[in-house]
């Protein structure tokens, strides 16, 4: 049988006690923000820079800047004045071919004479005639598609466009690359001829 009083008793006391602990509080105390300080004292020490803040960018006001600048350049270096020629217009491949002119090259150990218009090299003449030509590169930085001019100075007779390899002493002698050499008069050429 449960003595009811003296459970009353016993909860009200308990009761008692909770409140009066609680009532003292814990002691705890929050820390002071000092987030401000933080970021003032950052403030002071990071030096100012020219380039957008990461926070800038990613929310795209970096970016935009950015972006408006590289079109600014863009748009000033794409733009040529009238008569201005594009870097590379001295290129004879871009010669149009119904206006180029035609020169007489002699293959002289093809034992052929063909018609090479100024926008055509020597090495791809030869080949439309089914000759298998000596080359590497194409680009005038070997010298595996070597030839040789007959008639005199090389470029007396040729134009080189992007020669890498031949000096003076090898032109006046004669000596082309025949992948990057276009005709600027008739010539005689012997293939597979290097200095
Ligand atoms: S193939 Fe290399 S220079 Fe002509």
């Amino acid at each position: 049988m449960v003595d009811t009083l003296g459970l009353g008793v016993g909860i009200t006391l308990t009761l008692i006690m909770i409140v009066f602990h609680f009532s003292k509080g814990t002691g705890w105390q929050p820390r002071e923000d000092i987030s401000d300080e933080v970021l003032e004292h950052r403030a002071a020490t990071v030096p100012e820079t020219a380039f957008p803040e990461p926070m800038n960018r990613s929310i795209g006001g970096g970016a935009a800047g950015v972006g408006a600048a590289v079109t600014g350049e863009t748009e000033a270096e794409g733009e040529l004045e009238e008569g201005e020629e594009a870097v590379g217009g001295d290129d004879p491949s871009a010669i149009p071919d119904d206006e180029a002119e035609v020169y007489e090259v002699e293959f002289v150990k093809q034992g052929k004479t063909i018609d090479v218009k100024e926008n055509t090299t020597l090495l791809e003449a030869g080949e439309g005639e089914g000759w298998d030509l000596p080359y590497a590169c194409r680009e005038g930085q070997c010298i595996s598609c070597g030839g040789h001019i007959t008639n005199g100075h090389a470029e007396e007779y040729v134009e080189h466009h992007t020669n890498q390899m031949l000096g003076e002493a090898e032109l006046s002698d004669g000596y082309t690359l025949t992948c990057v050499a276009y005709p600027t008069a008739d010539l005689s050429l012997e293939t597979g001829e290097s200095p």
